[in-house]
């Protein structure tokens, strides 16, 4: 975990230097995460933690509305880190970024706020970022060929490569199944273990080869890129990312003030189950039914800020095609935080 060096300057990754951050990525739900947060981040010395900087655009909306606000950007990938630095540098002090994954939100909090502080609001918004769709060289595109890498944060742990050429044929398929609901997974393992027999697997150009090669023809010819549910299982894997989400999402509750306000979007259906699940746990009474008086311990901590899951209205989706799969869910802590699992 590391503070963003002001040397790594964000123009030493840029591919496409021409595009400033603002316009390379539309945050998705913009007024609606900051409408729901506002309540807890609205007053004077409040602190939002943007668990999932990318490239800032959340935390310039909310930099630029609050502006008594100071935001504490999190993001496991140092392009991202580099890039909201520059993009946010105008706010000077008011902003903060720490290189990190955000199951270590609690310690960032900590180091940046002082032992035992809350903060007033945490955002979340999940997976990937269009720089690292954008960026051939990561590895996250099925559509262009490039090394697979696929690791959001680059300088550290197994590569998708790696992970192809080590993994049992078991666990491919497993992988599959599970972060990528593939069908075929069964057969896109098995090729996979028969062509790293041959020669080892380094681009994404031959794993989606793999891909449409394992995938009967009719099966190919319906539902877009046959790669697509590959790439976001391989993914999900490389970077570890639902169990970083089950173990950040208390660690995030216990670090606000009561009254404090959580909002998360997700974007693939694995995620927001887990992110369901927290919060409809900590919204529901731990108290046997017919209780008439709910011990402190036992009633809920959360109040849901949302009825399910909020989605993106047609001219968001428009506007923004990333927006068509979010779900934004949020919650406001109303006690000290105790799961009530
Ligand atoms: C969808 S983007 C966020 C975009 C951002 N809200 C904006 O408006 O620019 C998600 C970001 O979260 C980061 N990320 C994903 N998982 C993470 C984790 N476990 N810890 C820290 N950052 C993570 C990714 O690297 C990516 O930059």
């Amino acid at each position: 975990m590391t503070e963003a060096s002001t040397s790594v300057r964000a123009s030493s990754y840029l591919a496409d230097a021409s595009r400033p951050a603002r316009e390379r990525h539309v945050p998705v739900l913009l007024s609606e995460c900051l409408d729901m947060l506002a309540p807890a981040i609205g007053a004077p010395g409040a602190v939002l933690v943007d668990a999932t900087l990318g490239m800032g655009g959340h935390t310039e909306g909310a930099l630029e509305r609050f502006e008594d606000l100071t935001v504490i950007g999190i993001d496991r990938d140092p392009q991202a880190i580099a890039l909201a630095s520059d993009r946010l540098e105008r706010f000077g002090a008011r902003f903060r970024a720490v290189h990190a994954t955000y199951d270590h939100i609690d310690r960032v909090i900590e180091e940046q706020c002082g032992p035992g502080s809350r903060v007033d609001g945490i955002l979340m918004d999940l997976g990937v970022s269009s720089l690292q769709l954008d960026e051939a060289d990561r590895g996250f595109a099925y559509s262009k060929d490039a090394p697979l890498d696929m690791r959001m944060d680059p300088t550290t742990g197994p590569s998708a490569a790696d992970l192809l050429a080590s993994a049992s044929e078991g666990e491919i398929v497993r992988i599959l199944r599970t972060y990528g609901e593939e069908r075929f997974a069964p057969r896109i393992a098995r090729l996979i273990i028969r062509r790293r027999d041959e020669a080892p697997i380094t681009r994404t150009g031959e794993l989606v080869d793999i891909v449409r090669s394992a995938i009967p023809a009719p099966a190919r010819r319906s539902g877009g890129n046959p790669a697509k549910r590959t790439f976001q299982a391989l993914r999900v894997a490389v970077n570890d990312e639902l169990t970083i989400l089950e173990r950040a999402l208390p660690r995030a509750l216990a670090s606000l003030r009561v009254g404090g306000r959580l909002v998360v979007e997700a974007y693939q259906s694995l995620e927001d189950r887990i992110v369901k699940d927290v919060l409809r746990r900590g919204a529901t009474s731990a108290a046997p039914p017919g209780l008439p008086i709910v011990p402190d311990e036992m009633a809920p901590s959360l109040r849901l800020l949302t009825k399910g899951a909020n989605r993106a209205d047609q001219a968001e989706q428009d506007h923004n095609p990333r927006s068509a799969s979010v779900r934004l869910r949020g919650a406001e802590l109303l006690s000290e935080w105790k799961d009530n699992s």
